[in-house]
């Protein structure tokens, strides 16, 4: 895979994105009054989520914004941060709203779970992380370095932890370039389909884990997929191929280089700050952290996970995972245990207000 742009602007160093500011968008005051007003005219308290539509949203100034902020993922800097969503007079439910408002205008929000839900609070619920059943989001641990399971992941901060809690990204291009310079003869291990658990949470008809190589690439850009603690678990799943020593060695080195200082660049979400990360060329992580004791001042970001018009198209080896690769598909997500027909409507008026295709499955 040696014609791959790996020299592309999503190939950064930390030391390159901190020097570089084309990444972060500040709104002015004019979009931040257009977003109170736009939550302010369309809420509904008893309204469900999958009620509100896309024109139910009028993002005034502040749509520009957006629009560049979600830009920048594609084939910009794989990462962008929106500062200054109004937080402040906000309450957790009305912060909760504005999200899924950006979400129905950037895309196509995916099922995040078991629960088939296509929002989440990422807050501390005492969940156990490294069980066969954990998942990261919900316990106050520092995670491993992984991807989500949507091509872009929007975080939005209510309230930041009392310590800790730093959000940490890293390019998985500018890793997979210093691969081959240090461990050039691991990496083709990471080239090689390798099974992920879906963690208990596998919808009917799906099976405990599905194959899908660390990288790919398709017409010259690189892809990758990144969750360690899933494949991990995967090698313990009945039936599912046993990696080689050599596998697990490239595996190890990967991790290691993602995490290495001159490598991951580290930041504070501030209350009101949107991250968006494009999960096939990043991979993040977050440091532990301790609470505040207030129920209403706890650690709180809301977290959406979205296809978007602008998805280009996968790399076939993508297919069980995502369930589609064609650009502009809905696709990702994890369906979960509870998608039913009320889901998928709403993912049939979204695709179609968005100009996205929804598959047939
Ligand atoms: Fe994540």
């Amino acid at each position: 895979m040696s014609s791959i742009a790996t020299t592309s602007r999503a190939a950064w160093t930390a030391a390159e994105l901190a020097d570089d500011e084309s990444w972060v968008f500040r709104l002015d005051a004019r979009a931040q009054r257009d977003l109170v007003d736009a939550i302010r005219s369309a809420r509904q308290p008893d309204k469900p989520l999958l009620d509100y539509r896309r024109s139910d949203f009028d993002l005034g100034h502040a749509a520009t914004f957006i629009a560049a902020a979600f830009g920048e993922t594609q084939r910009g800097r794989g990462i962008a941060l929106v500062r200054g969503l109004p937080r402040e007079g906000f309450s957790e439910d009305e912060f909760k709203l504005l999200t899924w408002a950006i979400g129905l205008h950037a895309g196509v929000a995916r099922p995040q779970g078991k629960a088939s839900h296509y929002i989440s609070a990422v807050r501390d619920a005492g969940t156990e992380y490294r069980t066969g059943r954990g998942r990261g989001y919900s316990s106050n641990a520092e995670l491993d370095f992984h991807t989500d399971s949507a091509d872009v992941v929007a975080l939005t901060c209510f309230n930041k932890a009392a310590s800790g809690g730093m959000s940490i990204v890293t390019s998985s291009l500018r890793a997979y370039r210093t691969m081959e310079d240090e461990h050039p003869e691991l990496v083709e291990f990471l080239c090689e389909p390798i099974h992920f658990s879906r963690q208990q949470e596998q919808a009917p008809g799906e099976t405990p884990s599905y194959p899908n190589p660390v990288f790919d690439e398709l017409d010259g850009q690189l892809f990758s997929k990144w969750n360690r603690n899933r494949m991990e678990s995967a090698q313990k799943i009945e039936g599912v191929p046993r990696i080689s020593a050599q596998h697990r060695e490239a595996l190890e080195q990967f991790d290691l280089l993602v995490r290495r200082p001159d490598l991951a660049y580290s930041m504070w979400l501030e209350p009101g700050d949107m991250q968006l990360v494009n999960s096939h060329l990043t991979v993040h992580s977050r440091t532990d952290f301790v609470d505040h004791d207030a129920p209403a001042q706890k650690r709180l970001l809301w977290r959406l996970w979205l296809a978007t018009p602008a998805g280009e198209r996968l790399p076939e080896s993508w297919r069980a995972a995502y369930r589609a690769v064609e650009p502009a598909t809905v696709r990702g997500g994890i369906r979960g245990q509870a998608y039913d027909e009320r889901r998928r409507a709403f993912e049939e008026t979204q695709a179609a207000d968005v100009g996205m295709v929804l598959p047939a499955d």
